[in-house]
């Protein structure tokens, strides 16, 4: 048979599992005690999971789908995204070792590494976001030994090149961990470019829905894997059977629900680009953006999350857009269904190097709603914006 396109796979797992009359879907196993008829076939993991935190069903077929999308040969679940970065730095980092990330990386993986890993001798260097390869590779030391990459950057979307990092890590014998949340596991492979272990929040555009946290964590070689497991089970991590239900029925419609959220989203970013308000919108799929060529040459797709940078203004007039909005949640996180707007200033402070932005950060999630409605509801908001920044230039009385 020729090789499958993503969205046919996905959906053939579920086709082509088992025989005889059966129900397209697995079925939800709850389940600590696993009972097995012989004494002897009690630790035979041949025999299915011999105890609840192997995973039932849904669990084993989650991982088998995943697996396979991301070109691994093994992939594993943990309770949330960030335990999905957190357990491969787990695995791979000593006391003694450094880590080296980007600027631009995921709040909370930030946290972990200045408090968690600190605390037990791991030390962590941030190095510029988008940095050239020759930059962070320069900033590597003796002890550095994973590179964690996240591209395009947490609220920036700074790009950084891959492969071309990728094989100078392995040249230096320096791993390398991407979260590649953004691209879903759809529109970028990280294994496929040389990294040593993809990781991605399925909270996000598997699970589509906002109903669920979860993780996935995706490796090709064997001592990686073996590491990886090992951290898994010592530390006693585990998903729900009724949550790794929900991701694997996220995952039959995720290409789909993707490249619409994407397409509308690029829609929302050119309309939002032309906008007087409006300094920059961060979106690496729109020409003139932070990240585009490298977007162009590597990715296949794109999710729907971007920045959008005001042309100044303060706190109150973010606000006061955020406010006159109906049909863009106040929340956070990302991938669901609905549409999404958060104010993300305060976060920059966080950055050694903030970047130099001309006015106020906000991210947008993009959802599967119309981009008709979704652009009149950002033009009255803009409208507000607009009204509180006039409101500030007024003469007190
Ligand atoms: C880039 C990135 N990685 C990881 C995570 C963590 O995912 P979770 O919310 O499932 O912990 C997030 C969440 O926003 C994220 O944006």
């Amino acid at each position: 048979m020729p090789k499958l396109s993503d969205r046919t796979r996905l959906i053939a797992g579920a086709t082509r599992r088992g025989r005889g009359r059966r129900p397209v879907n697995p079925p939800i196993e709850r389940a600590s005690t696993m009972l097995s008829d012989d004494p002897a076939a009690m630790q035979d993991p041949g025999d299915g999971p011999v105890y609840g935190l192997d995973g039932t069903s849904a669990a084993r077929e989650l991982r088998t789908a995943l697996a396979d999308l991301e070109g691994a040969s093994e992939a594993f679940l943990v309770p949330s995204g960030l335990a999905a970065v957190t357990v491969p730095l787990t695995a791979l980092l000593r006391p003694g070792d450094e880590v080296l990330t980007t600027e631009a990386v995921y709040g909370p993986t930030r946290r972990f590494l200045t408090r968690h890993m600190a605390d037990r001798g791991v030390a962590a260097s941030f190095h510029p976001a988008g940095a050239s390869v020759e930059a962070v590779m320069d900033q590597m030391h003796e002890r550095t030994r994973v590179l964690l990459i996240e591209a395009p950057g947490s609220l920036t979307f700074e790009m950084m090149d891959v492969p071309a990092l990728a094989a100078a890590c392995r040249k230096r014998g320096v791993l390398t961990v991407m979260d590649n949340t953004w691209a879903a596991g759809l529109a970028f492979r990280p294994l496929a470019h040389g990294v040593d272990v993809s990781v991605q929040a399925l909270t996000k555009y598997a699970g589509g829905h906002s109903d669920l946290l979860m993780g996935g964590v995706a490796a090709q070689a064997p001592e990686i894997v073996r590491a990886i497991n090992n951290v898994i089970e010592d530390m006693g991590w585990h998903v729900s059977p009724d949550d790794a239900w929900l991701a694997l029925r996220g995952l039959r419609t995720l290409p789909l629900r993707y490249e619409a959220q994407a397409r509308t989203a690029l829609q929302v970013a050119e309309w939002l680009q032309d906008q007087p308000e409006v300094a920059n919108v961060l979106y690496p799929p729109l020409p003139g953006s932070v990240g585009h060529s490298l977007w162009r040459r590597d990715f296949d797709g794109a999710a729907s999350l971007m920045g959008v940078v005001m042309k100044g203004g303060g706190k109150a007039a973010a606000h006061a857009f955020m406010r006159e909005l109906s049909l863009f949640g106040m929340g956070y996180s990302w991938g669901g269904f609905e549409s999404l707007i958060t104010y993300e200033t305060p976060q920059l402070a966080y950055r050694q190097h903030a970047p130099d932005l001309p006015g106020q950060l906000l991210r947008l999630h993009i959802g599967l709603e119309d981009p008709a409605d979704l652009i009149a509801d950002l033009t009255r908001g803009l409208a507000a914006w607009r009204a509180q920044q006039d409101s500030n230039l007024q003469p007190s009385a």
